[in-house]
């Protein structure tokens, strides 16, 4: 086998995992109103366990109805009426062989008081995390007692349920990370102030759940070994929580770091390196005798493995990898890793969630949607279906008509499949969407999908085959404004100054703050060039996650440029660029050699039309329907060829 570490056979307490992978705990607001397992919830569980992971554990999972609540349709072990739900979630992993863990939480001062119903939010102390921006109350010492036995019925009552353990989520910043930290942990009463006083809550949670479900129901505890933050906990303080909770009987560490006001370092944007904080997992383990879990920003099982071989952790944690592909530890151990559909850490499902939706992946439309997408239905007969064009939206469609039995023809103009990957891949720390290209490209191969690079494609060769269906996914193309000057040698489109189509002289004018145009600015800011980055709104990058805007804009600044919100276009000169200062109603002339143009892209309307004219049953997808980002592009291909 190629992975021998990562298919070993691994303890935690008495309890045998078939594997060293676990699925790391992710809100995914698909539970029922009330925190029961749906079967929704189930499926997308299920999913996972049929992937091959060894163990899963759930989302936060609330243990407080008043004060608890992490996120909507969050699921509850707060009430025996949760036991039936959740016996279905253990019969249904079971079937795979694979074990499942509740994750028991309670999020403190992370939680914003409209989701408790308008109550003032709870913690340690009142604190207040930047991110919320809300003044907790601190909790009562009756009612910390009060929770600690709540955190215990959870327990109790997920055992009931034959779930195989449970993990306290004492990591992120959550309530019991509230406890154990000096930034947040202000008490003067027996759960504050000294270092023991500060643990106790979980002794006395860790202590109960043992004394109530027996010494064989295994416990997991989840810290931050490194808050991130100057007077939080650090590696050489969670060294020794890490060593005192062993003393307390827990059967596993996992560990991760970060809290919400560090959060990147908690869920990592993709310009993160897989393996960058294996340090902290590394120090951990070497400090105790329990097997240690740990997340590492991992993509790939090659890189998996190695930090299995080196010592870092005993069991890998995946998180986000298992929402882009459910197959993940299958594909791995048959050799087929080429095949994965590799996250590309665009935050997408971290942003999605705080918008009160359930959860989506950008690279994987089903992710969230198994119970609606449940079984191909493959009824293709063979059926001829063509396919017009080999970007994200394109590629999905002709996997999943594959799948259905079709024959599919793809036609991509160029010379190797991806379409607007091949541009998207091009920025700075943006391997990981090469390597997702290439795992679609595979799938296709190893369908048998007819791809015929080079060949754009015709409606009298479309006809010649006499398909079934033809899906049109021939992206769009880059969007030139009509103002004066569009057409001097200086303006060049972002999409041939990331892929090296064109090279840049001199001082350079990016014109609009999407993706592309921030990337673009922050390529040529590194290369050296004077860089002045225009944008028409008054805010740069509206819609890109937080961090990751944080990220670009401060490296475009970090290297000389500037990023100009409130300034519209209005032409290009000899000079460079004439813009119009919106907020003071100024027309200023911005020096530049070269302009570059990054103001979205336009659908293919006129290939389009033909296509529809020409044929029956056309589906038109992606870029090619409406300018959308990968997200939108792989969604429309999944689910109109699933429905075809
Ligand atoms: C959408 C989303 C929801 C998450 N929810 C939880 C959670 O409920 N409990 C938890 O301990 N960690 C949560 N995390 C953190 C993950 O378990 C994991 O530690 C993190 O994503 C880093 O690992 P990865 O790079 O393998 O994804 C969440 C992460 C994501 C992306
Ligand atoms: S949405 Fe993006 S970051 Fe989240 S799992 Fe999917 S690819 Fe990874």
């Amino acid at each position: 086998m190629k992975y021998e570490q990562l298919f070993k056979k691994g303890k935690i307490g008495r309890l045998t995992l078939k594997n060293r992978i676990v699925m790391t705990p992710m809100g995914v607001s698909l539970a029922g109103p009330s925190g029961e397992a749906t079967e929704d919830i189930i499926r997308y569980y299920e999913e996972r366990a049929k992937g091959g992971t060894g163990l899963i554990i759930t989302e936060i999972t609330r243990i407080d109805d008043e004060t608890g609540v992490g996120t909507s349709n969050q699921l509850a072990v707060t009430d025996a009426r949760h036991i039936p739900g959740l016996q279905r979630l253990a019969d249904r992993i079971h079937k795979y062989d694979a074990k499942v863990f509740v994750q028991l939480h309670h999020p403190g001062n992370e939680t914003y008081s409209r989701l408790i119903g308008g109550r003032q939010i709870v913690s340690a102390s009142d604190v207040v995390c930047s991110v919320v921006g809300e003044k907790p109350r601190p909790l009562s010492t009756e009612e910390v007692e009060a929770m600690v036995k709540k955190f215990i019925k959870g327990a109790v009552i997920a055992k009931t349920a034959g779930i195989d353990g449970v993990e306290i989520h004492a990591a992120h910043g959550y309530l019991l990370d509230q406890f154990l930290s000096p930034h947040t942990n202000k008490r003067t009463d027996r759960y504050g102030g000294s270092f023991h006083n500060r643990i106790r809550i979980l002794e006395e949670i860790i202590t109960g759940i043992k004394y109530m479900c027996g010494p064989a129901f295994p416990v997991s505890v989840r810290i931050s070994a490194d808050e991130f933050l100057e007077d939080g906990l650090h590696l050489e303080d969670t060294i020794k929580i890490a060593k005192i909770l062993e003393s307390y009987g827990v059967d596993t560490i996992n560990v991760s770091s970060g809290v919400y006001d560090t959060g990147a370092t908690i869920v990592e944007p993709g310009y993160f390196k897989q393996g960058w904080k294996k340090h902290l997992a590394t120090a951990i383990r070497q400090n105790v005798n329990v097997p240690v879990i740990a997340v590492n920003n991992i993509k790939e099982p090659n890189v998996a493995e190695q930090l299995l071989e080196e010592g870092v952790c005993d069991f890998i944690g995946l998180g986000r990898p298992q929402l882009a592909d459910p197959a993940w530890a299958n594909k791995a151990k048959c050799g087929k890793d080429d095949q994965i559909r590799t996250c590309i850490g665009c935050m997408h499902c971290f942003a999605t969630l705080n918008t009160g939706k359930h959860i989506e992946c950008c690279v994987n439309a089903r992710t969230g949607r198994e119970a609606e997408f449940t079984e191909f239905n493959r009824n293709g007969e063979g059926k001829t279906v063509a396919v017009i064009g080999g970007g994200p939206g394109g590629m999905e469609a002709a996997r999943v008509l594959a799948e259905r039995n079709y024959k599919v023809v793809l036609f991509e103009k160029e010379a190797q499949l991806g379409g607007t990957l091949n541009v998207a891949d091009k920025p700075l720390n943006k391997e990981k969407i090469t390597v997702m290209t290439n795992g679609m490209a595979a799938q296709l191969k190893a369908l048998n999908v007819d791809v015929r690079l080079n060949t754009e494609a015709t409606v009298d060769m479309v006809k010649q085959l006499n398909p079934a269906g033809v899906f049109v996914a021939c992206g769009a193309t880059p969007i030139v404004p009509n103002l004066p000057g569009m057409d001097s040698a200086k303006v060049v489109k972002a999409e041939d100054i990331l892929t090296g189509a064109v090279k840049a002289n001199g001082s350079v004018v990016v014109v609009g703050s999407g993706m592309t145009g921030l990337e673009t600015a922050e390529k040529l800011a590194v290369e050296g060039h004077a860089v002045n980055l225009i944008e028409m709104a008054k805010t740069i990058g509206t819609g890109i996650y937080p961090s990751v805007l944080m990220n670009v804009v401060g490296n475009i600044k970090k290297h000389g440029g500037n990023v100009l919100p409130r300034h519209q276009l209005q032409a290009v000169t000899a000079d460079g660029v004439v813009a119009l200062e919106t907020l003071r109603s100024q027309v200023k002339v911005i020096p530049a050699d070269t302009v570059v143009l990054a103001l979205g892209v336009r659908p293919r309307a006129d290939l389009v039309e033909q296509f529809e004219e020409a044929f029956e049953e056309v589906r038109v997808i992606g870029d090619a329907s409406k300018g959308g980002r990968i997200v939108e592009a792989i969604k429309d291909g999944y689910g109109k060829a699933f429905v075809f």
